[in-house]
């Protein structure tokens, strides 16, 4: 008896002693100290964008030195590699994103954070304008503002090479909504399905659902819809089963370019036990309100009935990152998006710099790259600031009139020297490895391990990938609320 009791004495303690760090670490999140107000003797850099990029950077960010405006359509980021699991419902959508106003209330230095979207940039005048696209609009929803330095970090959008149907008739999965939407229609295509007087053809229609793109994206949505139809769905709707069918759409020979061949390999494997069609060398030429059209390599177009497609085929430009690009004709060629130099400085206009998923460079557009991206800027513009600093010293010092006595002679050396040695790396990324869910408690990675590709996939490496994406994640708020929704689903399912 006496054991037990010191046994249950102790977790007491332990429980409120954790309640207790928890509730303090919480409220000092959510209660930050006073910030420094703006100074206009600093120079006014403006972010545009509140993604991987932008928060990589803000996070990071010494906001001491510099007024710092972010403009987003979006007052949030939002944790892209979790975003499948919102659109069958594993995860809440407020599990993750991160509001911006807390990472900036969190900074040494006042931030302002503008939800509206930027319209257009003047290179050459060095002005951004914006609007307030939101229902509700301001009584002038529309502003220009001067920036002396500028990170542009708008991301890109989903591709659909104008292929006929698909902005109309297909669910794209970037945005929260687009998660929130998708979830709506498949719902509706289950319940219509249920309905009494749905004939048996309209039935298999509506159940058959098919992801196009065979990159990460449409694979880890093929994974995630499988989950909720096998998890959920078979014993809500054990009469609609035998009904459900997933096909994955790739133009491509083979699905994830991106993973080694045994993963790749591993990945067809799984998606054939878990009966997902993978249909590679196939185009989708239209998406019509109830079937796509597909042209197989060797074979003619056919017409393939489904309730929901799901489209996953790439990124492109934005329509603002084309115009800005269209002002500086001589240096920005690449179609593919904005071309900056090893410091991330646009071509043509050093002072953007411009990261993430809206450039053209050599690495693949991904949250990694983002996030290195943001966090090497936050150092240059750290290093920048210093330097203008002293070269403002310097140029004060050389404004002095009549002779440089020795003193000033000395400091102005001493001044030259210490800008002499601020050096501004070029960006250099490493690549941490590939991570992807591919349903059923799966997972695949390709790690860099000492200098060798460590390829894996199962179960642990799943583990792996969720302990990685919630160690990745921004917030305690937000660790907290994707642990409580993964417990959530495998106690009562989604
Ligand atoms: P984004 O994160 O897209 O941010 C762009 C920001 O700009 C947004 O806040 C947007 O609201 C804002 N914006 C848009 N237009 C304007 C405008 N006109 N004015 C001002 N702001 C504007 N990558 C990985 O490395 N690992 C993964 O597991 C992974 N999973 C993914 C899963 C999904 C479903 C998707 C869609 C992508 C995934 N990615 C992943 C890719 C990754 O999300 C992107 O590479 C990354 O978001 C790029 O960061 P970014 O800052 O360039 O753009
Ligand atoms: P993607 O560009 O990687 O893949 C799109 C696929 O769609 C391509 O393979 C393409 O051949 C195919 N496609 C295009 N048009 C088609 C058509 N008409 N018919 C059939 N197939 C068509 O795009 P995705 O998956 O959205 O990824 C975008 C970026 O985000 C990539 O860089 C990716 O690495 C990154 N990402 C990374 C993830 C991860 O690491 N787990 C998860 C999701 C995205």
């Amino acid at each position: 008896r006496r054991f037990f009791q010191i046994i249950g004495r102790v977790s007491l303690v332990s429980v409120v002693a954790a309640t207790g760090t928890l509730y303090y670490v919480s409220h000092k999140e959510r209660h930050p100290g006073p910030q420094l107000p703006f100074d206009p003797s600093k120079k006014t850099l403006v972010v545009l964008g509140s993604g991987w990029g932008a928060t990589s950077l803000l996070k990071h960010l010494d906001t001491e030195n510099y007024n710092t405006i972010v403009i987003s359509p979006k007052n949030f980021f939002l944790f892209t590699p979790l975003l499948p699991s919102v659109a069958v419902g594993t995860l809440a959508a407020r599990s993750i994103l991160q509001p911006t106003r807390f990472i900036a209330r969190h900074k040494a230095r006042e931030v302002a954070v503008i939800e509206a979207e930027a319209t257009d940039v003047d290179p050459i005048n060095k002005t951004v304008t914006f609007t307030d696209s939101s229902p509700l609009r301001p009584v002038e929803p529309t502003r220009t503002i001067n920036y002396d330095y500028l990170v542009y970090a708008v991301g890109a959008e989903t591709q659909t090479f104008g292929i006929p149907g698909v902005k109309e008739n297909a669910c794209f999965l970037k945005e929260i909504a687009d998660a929130e939407q998708m979830q709506r229609r498949f719902l509706d295509c289950v319940e219509t399905a249920a309905f009494p007087t749905t004939s048996e053809e309209e039935k298999r229609r509506l159940l058959h659902m098919v992801v196009v793109g065979g990159g990460p994206t449409g694979i880890e949505v093929a994974g995630e819809l499988h989950d909720f139809l096998e998890e959920d769905l078979k014993s809500w709707y054990p009469e609609l089963h035998p009904y459900m069918r997933l096909t994955l759409v790739e133009a491509l020979p083979n699905v994830l370019p991106m993973f080694s061949k045994e993963l790749i390999a591993y990945t067809v494997k799984t998606f054939k036990e878990s009966k997902i069609d993978i249909m590679t060398g196939t185009m989708v030429k239209a998406v019509n309100p109830a079937s796509v059209i597909l042209k197989p390599k060797d074979a003619p177009e056919q017409q393939v009935d489904c309730g929901l497609v799901v489209w996953a085929a790439g990124n492109t430009s934005r329509s603002i990152t084309k115009n800005l690009m269209a002002k500086l004709p001589h240096d920005q060629t690449n179609k593919r998006g904005i071309s900056v130099d090893g410091h991330l400085r646009m071509l043509g206009a050093p002072s953007i710099f411009a990261i993430g998923d809206c450039t053209s460079t050599s690495y693949a557009p991904t949250a990694q790259v983002a996030s290195q991206q943001g966090a090497y800027l936050a150092r240059i513009l750290k290093l920048v600031a210093k330097r203008n600093v002293l070269e403002d010293q310097a140029k004060a010092l050389a404004s002095t009139d009549g002779q440089l006595d020795d003193e000033t002679t000395k400091r102005s050396e001493k001044l030259r020297k210490q800008i002499g040695k601020i050096r501004l790396n070029p960006f250099q990324y490493s690549h941490q490895g590939s991570l992807a869910y591919i349903g059923s408690d799966k997972a695949i990675a390709d790690l860099p391990i000492f200098g060798r590709e460590w390829a894996s996939g199962g179960v642990a490496t799943y583990l792996f990938w969720r302990s990685v994406y919630l160690s990745s994640l921004f917030s305690l708020r937000n660790r907290a609320l994707v642990t409580g929704d993964w417990l959530r689903v495998k106690f009562f399912g989604r």
